[in-house]
């Protein structure tokens, strides 16, 4: 069990899901902060939310790489992005969970290619919630009447 051999590309995968997770929590743990700035407290409350989801995938990918006996090696935290209103936020959102979901639904491919049932429904499993993510966030940004946002300064 614990120096079974691992296909070096699920090591690259589980390292860029735990990269991209951690880079979740920092933008949407910004986007909190700043919805608080900006007197939306609906929305901080609800990035919030996603803070702590996204943070629970990342204990799932640690948890998944000690089992597998290797170190969390997450190498690229990428800087949460600057927007000026909502919509751009949750278009920050929408681009970050979609590169998210590609990434889980590769993984899952090649694990399956492979014959690797556990880590193929291990991704699987995150791909299922990432995408209930982005549909949330599509079904958030058409909500807002995006014409009539102002623009607000950063913070
Ligand atoms: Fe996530
Ligand atoms: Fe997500």
């Amino acid at each position: 069990m614990k120096h079974m051999r691992i296909h070096p590309r699920l090591l690259g995968y589980l390292g860029r899901a735990l990269s991209l997770e951690l880079s979740a929590v920092q933008q949407y743990m910004t986007q909190a902060a700043l919805a608080e700035a900006w007197g939306l407290p609906e929305a901080a409350r609800r990035f919030r939310e996603e803070t702590v989801e996204e943070m629970r995938h990342a204990e799932r990918i640690i948890q998944r790489m000690l089992t597998l006996g290797v170190a969390p090696n997450a190498s690229q935290l990428r800087p949460a992005g600057v927007a000026r209103n909502l919509a751009d936020l949750l278009r920050q959102d929408a681009a970050l969970e979609a590169e998210i979901t590609a990434l889980y639904q590769d993984a899952a491919i090649f694990c399956e290619r492979i014959g690797d049932a556990g880590n193929g429904a291990f991704f699987e499993g995150l791909l299922r919630e990432e995408l209930e993510h982005a549909q949330q966030i599509d079904t958030w940004l058409a909500s807002l009447t995006v014409p009539h946002q102002t623009d607000r300064a950063y913070f």
